[in-house]
């Protein structure tokens, strides 16, 4: 068992901050099939206050997903402590800082990974949030703009700024998701910081997984792509870390039971009434990696309601 600040954390999987895919449901999803440690999509602390309460966008929480991460993505360092302490009075258990994020819309307004560039700015914003919140701060970052000479550096300025915890995605801006991930730069990280590291970047698999911990280190690994659609990779994960097993790959019914608590995940939590969208995207991610799905989701393109959906799925079962 470890800690990022006083938040204590059961396991060594954590789901990554995905935009428009860690929403409440899917969190509570992931936590259910063993994730130790759930990341919201990012939430903007420049657009104003009404932001945190829209209806698609904001930050919701319930018991079941805590420990939560609420991410949050700006440039100001005050525009970020405000939105953080609103985030905190939301019931957040842990605050991180945005500063990879390698998109347009972000890097326009010198946000998300654009932030590195600046060392001052790095530091005047983690002690800025720090000081506001009472809960843990943390930051995830990329390696840099274009390189990786200073990774370490800024790793180093966010942890003496106040930062609790940092988590390293091993690739520069500019890659985006090009290239292989540096893991051996995670674990220069975690060489030369004493707050806990979360690794990430190219975990696929639980022997991924291990193999990260192993060569880097890292308190935490931090799973993104594999995730979508597929929260057994937590379960798989943690399985094979305590007992050195490797479970085999989920059936299709479980895939499709996984997919159905989502669907009441969804009309629980979403603080919106889900539509057809929300149905059909969740429904083509859990048919990814399936035989046959390619056609189901062929299919499920021109379903017209949820009832639709349903049927295809369960004729898919049953071939
Ligand atoms: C659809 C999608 C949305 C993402 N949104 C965010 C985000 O809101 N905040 C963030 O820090 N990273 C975001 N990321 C990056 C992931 O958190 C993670 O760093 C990246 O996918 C690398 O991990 P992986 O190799 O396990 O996928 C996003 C990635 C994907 C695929």
């Amino acid at each position: 068992m470890m800690k990022i600040g006083g938040v204590r954390i059961d396991g060594k999987t954590v789901l990554a901050p995905m935009c428009s895919v860690t929403t409440l449901p899917f969190r509570i999803l992931c936590k259910r099939y063993g994730a130790a440690l759930v990341f919201t999509e990012m939430i903007s602390a420049d657009a104003g206050s009404y932001v945190y309460y829209d209806q698609k966008h904001g930050f919701n929480t319930t018991v079941e997903e805590k420990p939560v991460v609420s991410q949050i993505f700006g440039s100001d360092p005050y525009k970020l402590a405000n939105c953080a302490y609103k985030m905190e009075e939301m019931k957040a258990d842990i605050i991180d800082i945005n500063m990879g994020c390698p998109s347009l819309k972000l890097s326009r307004s010198n946000a998300g990974a654009m932030i590195l560039k600046d060392e001052k700015l790095v530091a005047d914003i983690i002690s800025s949030v720090s000081s506001t919140v009472s809960c843990p701060v943390t930051a995830k970052i990329r390696m840099g703009i274009n390189s990786n000479k200073d990774t370490v550096k800024i790793a180093k300025i966010i942890e003496q700024a106040g930062a609790s915890a940092i988590t390293v995605h091993a690739r520069t801006m500019k890659q985006k998701y090009m290239g292989v991930a540096d893991w051996d730069m995670i674990k220069k990280v975690k060489d030369a910081v004493s707050i806990p590291v979360i690794g990430n970047g190219d975990v696929f698999s639980s022997s991924d997984a291990k193999r990260m911990i192993d060569i880097t280190g890292c308190d935490l690994v931090m799973i993104g792509r594999k995730a979508i659609g597929n929260p057994f990779i937590f379960q798989q994960c943690e399985h094979y870390f305590k007992t050195g097993e490797i479970l085999s790959e989920p059936t299709l019914n479980e895939k499709f039971e996984a997919y159905k608590t989502l669907c009441s995940l969804m009309e629980q939590y979403l603080t919106y009434k889900p539509d057809l969208k929300d149905y059909r995207i969740n429904a083509c991610w859990f048919t990814k990696h399936v035989k046959g799905g390619r056609d189901a989701r062929v299919v499920m393109a021109r379903c017209k309601s949820k009832e639709d959906i349903d049927e295809v799925i369960n004729e898919f079962c049953e071939d």
